[in-house]
């Protein structure tokens, strides 16, 4: 077997778990989840979910994965092997948003080329949806796939086996230009959709929270599997990176480094989206509650509109924004990778080489639902089946694995026998109690809710196959893989 890889030193650590954390979520899903979810309001529950469940669920997988040195199906296993199953499934979460993830990659593939011409013109709403996509009628009419999405499709997986073909030491070293460049582009971005004509209107919706929209349910269940999609929790991953951390490490203070950092990313990247929803909604005469630009599609709508009003160096700032997208991208596509293929190298003893090919030609295939005429409609439905149930189900799985049946007596000890920050009591209450009864109480509305009306009016079969792939598939997969004989047996 190969050595369990380390980081090359603190600030390699640090900057792969930002990496993994600020990416395509921060920018491209963020703002539309908070643009159907209240705006403002959204926000204020954001900053909630993140107190009460984000950082102190960081603290706990950065420290169970080094506690145990293994990712997340092998460190339930340790502490259960009656659980390893659930850790696998959390693995199988992961898998599937990775091959959506990279979709949305090979979009800015394309984009980054369309940028040299600003091939996109004046109508960024019909380029998308008509000229990339190909979009068809519905779910169950699955079109064509368009050539350069199938491109960027296999761009997107080469770059990813590249950047950890030799794992962590790769890793710590490609992250320095992966999180420095975008963050530079942003900041040239956010100060041009701020001042755009009109954008105080998306601001006003952006920053002004209607407390009614508090009452809803659905927007808290939204805030806190944003939270987790954007910190990268309730997969594998920060399982494995914290498993990768020397014997001495600043868990706390680095995991709140990577916390903050983050959510002041995607906070940033909402006065782009919205200063620029603010001039859209100016310039046609709708309210910015009712620009119909909702949806996974809005970043690729708004952010070409808002580099058709720049005043100058247009086609640069095109190829520098998906360029940055791209760059956001990359780093946390890797870790989902990662994540994967680190629980199944753990168990069956593969090479990491083997492992990460295997890993990417299948996730390239299942790619091809969401490169079709189709695949927005399926990425939209698989991606709220997968943060809105799966991620808070794993999340929950987590507080209830390593909080009660381990306990966070044990976890608190290691992490406070570690340098730097500590934790105290107040950490134990929101992983044994706070977090998990939420979770809970959401989860149990949001099934309702379904069973009620189908997730925004797709037809019921299409709704049914995405709670087959998260209900009956995942779990399933993860018994197999949990049975399935490990390399010490
Ligand atoms: N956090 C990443 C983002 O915001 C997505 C991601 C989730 C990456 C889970 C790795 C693991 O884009």
């Amino acid at each position: 077997m190969e050595a369990r890889g380390q980081w090359g030193s603190r600030s390699s650590f640090v900057l792969a778990a930002i990496g993994s954390a600020i990416g395509l979520g921060n920018i491209w899903r963020f703002p539309y989840i908070c643009a159907n979810n209240g705006g403002g309001a959204f926000l204020v529950a954001f900053l909630v979910a993140l107190i009460t469940a984000g950082i102190p669920i960081l603290i706990m997988e950065l420290s169970t994965g080094h506690k145990f040195q293994k990712a997340a199906s092998g460190s339930l296993g340790s502490i259960s092997k009656k659980y390893e199953w659930l850790g696998w499934a959390i693995v199988g979460i992961g898998f599937v948003i990775t091959t959506y993830y990279a979709a949305v990659m090979s979009w800015s593939f394309k984009y980054l080329w369309d940028a040299f011409t600003l091939a996109w013109g004046e109508n960024t709403k019909d380029f998308f949806f008509n000229d990339t996509l190909g979009i068809s009628s519905g779910p169950f009419d699955f079109g064509g796939m368009k050539t350069p999405l199938i491109i960027g499709l296999v761009l997107t997986w080469v770059s990813i086996v590249a950047c950890i073909w030799k794992g962590p030491e790769t890793v710590g070293k490609v992250v320095y230009a992966t999180v420095a460049i975008p963050w530079i582009i942003l900041v040239v971005l956010v100060i041009r959709g701020v001042t755009l004509e009109g954008a105080h209107a998306g601001l006003n919706y952006y920053l002004t929270p209607d407390f009614s929209k508090l009452m809803n349910p659905k927007v808290w269940l939204a805030a806190y599997t944003q939270v987790f999609f954007s910190l990268s929790i309730g997969f594998s991953i920060m399982f494995a990176y914290g498993s990768y951390l020397p014997r001495k490490t600043h868990m706390v203070s680095d995991a709140y480094i990577v916390a903050i950092s983050d959510s002041l990313t995607a906070i940033m990247g909402g006065f782009a989206v919205f200063g620029a929803l603010g001039y859209l909604s100016g310039q046609t005469g709708t309210p910015v509650t009712e620009l119909n630009t909702a949806g996974p599609g809005l970043a690729f709508v708004v952010y070409p509109t808002i580099i058709n009003e720049l005043p100058m160096l247009n086609k640069l700032f095109g190829v520098l924004f998906f360029f940055m997208l791209l760059t956001l991208g990359i780093d946390s596509a890797f870790s989902l990778v990662e994540g994967v293929t680190s629980a199944v190298k753990d168990k069956f003893g593969w090479s990491h080489r083997r492992t990460n090919l295997t890993v990417a030609v299948f996730g390239f295939f299942c790619g091809f639902l969401f490169i079709s005429g189709a695949g927005l409609y399926w990425l939209d439905i698989i991606d709220y089946f997968m943060n809105f149930f799966g991620l808070a189900i794993a999340c929950l799985i987590e507080c209830y694995v390593i909080g009660w049946v381990y306990s966070t007596v044990k976890l608190k000890e290691h992490i406070n026998s570690l340098p730097g920050m500590k934790i105290g009591g107040i950490w134990e209450i929101m992983i044994k109690l706070v977090a998990p009864i939420i979770l809970v109480v959401l989860l149990g509305w949001e099934i309702i809710a379904r069973i009620n009306a189908p997730y925004e009016n797709y037809p019921r079969l299409a709704e049914g196959l995405g709670a087959l792939v998260m209900f009956v598939l995942i779990p399933l997969a993860g018994f197999m893989f949990a049975k399935a004989k490990s390399k010490n047996e």
